[in-house]
């Protein structure tokens, strides 16, 4: 990581704008900044890189959230020995299930500070279709639960969506029929 990069906070603009595909063949400044995306969003293991950059660590990580108005997200966690990593240029869900999951203690994004609290109701599984830069293939992504979540969170990301946005707001831990919670 060369250049030196900041968390964009949720009262930005830019956070609000639906980001632009990237364009094919893949040019270099734009593979540099996927793994600068990446690599920033890595290093938020480190509490030295958190205190140094004020950022809290991470699972996930979109383009707009680094300045950047591209198609491109960041997932890095470890879950149940399972290792997630990926780096996904214009990924679409292009399939998901009308059984919604809730994450029990909310979700939480680098950009935004405020609490939120209150159940984000998600597809439960998705079927996701991107370009992976850490396989260099088009890839088939079926996720769901944790995985599904993360994923439809950053994408919203790219779409100038923010977590809280589906928070209700009259009653923020409304329940609804047949949602797993994880
Ligand atoms: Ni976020």
């Amino acid at each position: 990581m060369k250049k030196k990069y900041r968390i964009v906070k949720d009262n930005a603009i830019s956070l609000r704008a639906k980001a632009k595909a990237v364009d094919f063949p893949l040019s270099q400044k734009d593979k540099d900044f996927a793994f600068d995306l990446l690599d920033f969003l890595v290093k938020t293991k480190e509490e030295k890189f958190c205190q140094k950059n004020k950022v809290r660590e991470g699972v996930g990580l979109a383009a707009p959230q680094l300045g950047k108005n591209l198609r491109i997200i960041a997932i890095n966690y470890e879950i149940e020995d399972k290792k997630i990593r990926y780096l996904l240029i214009n990924p679409k869900i292009i399939e998901y299930s009308l059984q919604k999951c809730y994450l029990k203690g909310g979700e939480g994004c680098l950009s935004v500070d405020k609490e939120h609290p209150g159940y984000v109701y998600r597809h439960h599984k998705i079927i996701v279709q991107a370009y992976n830069l850490l396989t260099e293939q088009q890839e088939t992504i079926i996720a769901s639960g944790f995985d599904a979540v993360v994923l439809q969170h950053e994408i919203d990301h790219l779409d100038g969506v923010l977590f809280y946005d589906h928070i209700d707001i009259i009653n923020p831990y409304k329940k609804i029929d047949n949602a797993v919670e994880i």
